[in-house]
C-alpha cells in the first residue's frame, strides 16, 4: 500500500488540486475515483479533509474485483464517507452530473 501511495500520491494530489478539490474539497462534494487502484486518490481527498470527512462523498470504482475488495477494507478501517464498486471506466453507470470530478486515468475531470 504505501508503495502505490508513493508513486501514485504526487500526481494524485497536482490532479486534485487542478480540480479545484485540494487543498480542501468543497463542502458536499461528491467524487467519482475512476480506476481507483489501491485507493490512492481517495486517501489523498479524505486525508485532506480530515476536520469533516461527511462532507465529502466519494464513490471508488475498478474493474478488478481484488482492487475493489482492498479499496472497500480501506474505506471501513478509515471510516471515509466512499463505498468501493465493480465500476468499468469505459461504461460508467452514473450521471456526470451526479459527481464534480473523475480520476479517469487522470485524462478529464467533469465541472
Ligand atoms: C495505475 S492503477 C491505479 C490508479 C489509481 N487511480 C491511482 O492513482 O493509484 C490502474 C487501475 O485501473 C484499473 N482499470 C483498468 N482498466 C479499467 C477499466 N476499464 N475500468 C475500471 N478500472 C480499470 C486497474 O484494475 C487498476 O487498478
Amino acid at each position: 500500500m504505501e508503495a502505490a501511495e508513493a508513486v501514485t500520491a504526487v500526481p494524485a494530489r497536482a490532479m486534485l488540486e487542478q480540480c479545484g478539490l485540494l487543498p480542501s474539497p468543497p463542502a458536499g462534494s461528491v467524487v467519482l475515483d475512476n480506476a481507483c487502484g489501491a485507493g490512492v486518490v481517495t486517501a489523498c481527498l479524505f486525508k485532506a479533509n480530515n476536520s469533516d470527512s461527511k462532507c465529502l462523498t466519494v464513490i471508488c470504482g475498478d474493474l478488478d474485483p481484488t482492487m475493489v475488495d482492498m479499496t472497500r477494507q480501506r474505506i471501513k478501517i478509515n471510516d471515509w464517507n466512499a463505498q468501493a464498486e465493480r465500476i468499468d471506466a469505459q461504461a460508467v453507470i452514473y450521471e456526470d452530473s451526479l459527481y464534480a470530478c473523475s480520476d479517469e486515468f487522470r485524462s478529464s475531470a467533469h465541472a
